[in-house]
């Protein structure tokens, strides 16, 4: 198996309106990033994904991008941002950019020329007329991801456009070739400046099937089949595979209903790789039915034989990206774990994640154990897909009060509340006589850095523990060969990393409810050294999120 520096990373991802304010104006920016390099620095982090830090109208908080040569001005300039750059870099830490190719904002200057039939642009997006006598109906069946319909009509044009997120959202056309040299272009403009990579959003859903035929009846997300790793996929991203050969960098594309299978397709090792790894979701799928919405219970089983599919399935074939969670996911203590026992679950699934073969990557709160945000009423909300789905299960038939349970579980929300620092007013996310831009979680007088950092037993030290033993024993925690035992139970998660060197036991009773020791005993090699664990000792019984690591060398 190769071994690259981004392989061995731990990458902690920023989503910047809700990091840290450094100017006093309730948005988190640049300046407030500068100023946590050396925390972030003493994660024991080697790089920093930004989500998008571009000029846009925020009608997707930065996923849809208005001029991608350009900082945000709320989030600061791009002198600044190559300050953050210099610096991270000093700090040995690099810098991963989020790009957004799959759509632009609507007041993106080449959707503005493309309505307005310019003829360099007019063919940038998907447009076609509508159907039907009046011509008034919609060109296929398609459904946008944000549910509700995929295509806007465009008075200008009189056209309808493409848009498989929000309205504002219109989806590029790659089959363009000159879509294809702005998307390198712009991939050039910031691996020229410094940076060391991209996350590439939605990157699988560029490749529209020819002819846009109609996609078999579901309530959403309907037309999927023929744009989900659609027909061109693999070419175009081969295109852009090309410009980052000329650089040392790393491709991590986000790629929505993936399987282990497919992703080989994409990120074996060899000369067709096209990303260096990908961000399934089907990890993030225990506990509901495809999204987050259609909760079901925490399935321990269904997680750990997703788990076991990735790790063995890609073992020395091609690379995984491991998280759990994101901006786009609520808080995961909230969802696998528990906020009753929020930091010995917290510790849990830290143990349970940081130990897979793959990339590592930390969301922004994830290591001070930050939960969902308790919602009390629709007013709350703020996310574009928050209300999109809202009205979808409506027309379902739902109660109110069964879809604001829903949301209230479900939204991406819950993961953009501001950092908690401190127990300062506005958790020292912004200065105390600010207006945050977003709700504060009342319990930030509690759950906040500056606590974490004074106590000994804190998530977040239990976190640069992990961190730090992941690379110490890399054969194993990052190289070695995945091997899960007790397959079918629902509490515990066993597994060993076994490497040329070291062997690492990892023992999790992931439940709420004690289970008795001597179901894991056997498995713990004698002679093994505890290296890491959230309890004393291992008793008759494993405690609620009782878990130990253990190391055997060879
Ligand atoms: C990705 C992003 C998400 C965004 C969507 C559309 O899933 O992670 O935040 O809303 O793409 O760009």
């Amino acid at each position: 198996m190769e071994k690259t520096w981004f392989r061995e990373m731990t990458v902690f991802q920023i989503w910047p309106r809700s990091f840290k304010d450094g100017n006093g104006d309730g948005i988190g920016d640049l300046k407030g990033i500068l100023s946590k390099l050396d925390y972030i620095k003493s994660l024991g982090a080697d790089a920093i994904w930004f989500s998008p830090l571009y000029v846009s109208p925020q009608a997707d908080y930065g996923y849809d991008i208005a001029d991608y040569y350009n900082i945000n001005p709320e989030y600061g300039t791009l002198d600044e941002f190559k300050e953050v750059l210099a610096g991270a870099h000093e700090r040995g830490i690099k810098v991963i950019m989020d790009l957004v190719i799959n759509h632009t904002s609507d007041q993106c200057e080449w959707f503005k020329k493309s309505a307005a039939g310019d003829p360099q642009y007019k063919d940038y997006y998907i447009w076609r007329p509508g159907k039907g006598k009046d011509g008034k109906k919609f060109p296929n069946n398609w459904m946008a991801t944000f549910p509700g319909d995929g295509w806007t009509y465009n008075e200008q044009r009189g056209e309808y456009y493409l848009h498989l997120f929000a309205v504002e959202q219109p989806d590029l056309n790659h089959d363009n070739p000159a879509v294809r040299e702005e998307v390198k272009k712009i991939m050039r403009y910031w691996l020229d400046m410094g940076v060391d990579g991209f996350r590439e959003d939605v990157i699988t859903m560029i490749s529209k099937r020819e002819g846009l035929p109609n996609g078999v009846w579901l309530p959403a997300m309907r037309g999927m089949e023929h744009y989900m790793q659609g027909p061109n996929l693999k070419k175009y991203l081969t295109e852009y595979r090309q410009v980052t050969k000329d650089y040392d960098c790393m491709q991590v594309g986000e790629a929505p209903m993936m399987t282990p299978k497919k992703a080989l397709l994409y990120v074996s090792d060899g000369e067709d790789k096209v990303l260096d790894m990908m961000f399934g979701f089907q990890h993030m799928e225990a506990d509901c039915l495809f999204i987050s919405w259609i909760h079901t219970g925490f399935n321990l089983r269904k997680l750990k034989k997703v788990y076991n599919n990735w790790q063995t399935m890609l073992y020395n074939k091609g690379w995984n990206a491991n998280y759990i969670e994101n901006h786009d996911q609520p808080r995961n203590i909230s969802r696998y774990g528990s906020e009753k026992y929020r930091v010995e679950s917290g510790k849990a699934l830290a143990t349970m994640y940081s130990f897979l073969s793959g990339t590592q990557y930390i969301y922004q709160g994830q290591e001070i154990g930050m939960v969902d945000y308790p919602f009390k009423s629709w007013d709350d909300f703020v996310d574009v897909s928050t209300f999109s789905t809202k009205k979808l299960i409506e027309k379902l038939g739902f109660s109110d009060k069964k879809i604001f349970k829903m949301a209230k579980y479900a939204a991406r929300d819950n993961a953009r509340t501001p950092v908690q620092w401190s127990a300062e007013a506005n958790a020292g996310f912004t200065t105390p006589d600010a207006k945050p831009w977003y709700l504060i979680n009342p319990n930030y007088t509690e759950v906040n850095v500056e606590a974490a950092e004074k106590d000994p037993n804190s998530l977040l030290h239990y976190y640069r523990k992990v961190i730090a033993l992941r690379k110490q024993y890399k054969d194993a925690a990052i190289y070695g060969e995945f091997k899960l035992y007790l397959k079918g139970d629902k509490q515990l998660f066993v597994y060993d990393k076994i490497g040329e060197e070291n062997k690492l036991t990892v023992v999790i009773n992931l439940s709420e409810k004690e289970v008795n020791s001597s179901k894991v005993k056997k498995f713990i090699p004698e002679g093994a050294e505890e290296i890491l664990a959230n309890y004393e000792g291992m008793g008759d019984k494993l405690r609620p999120y009782e878990t130990h690591v253990y190391l055997t060398k060879k």
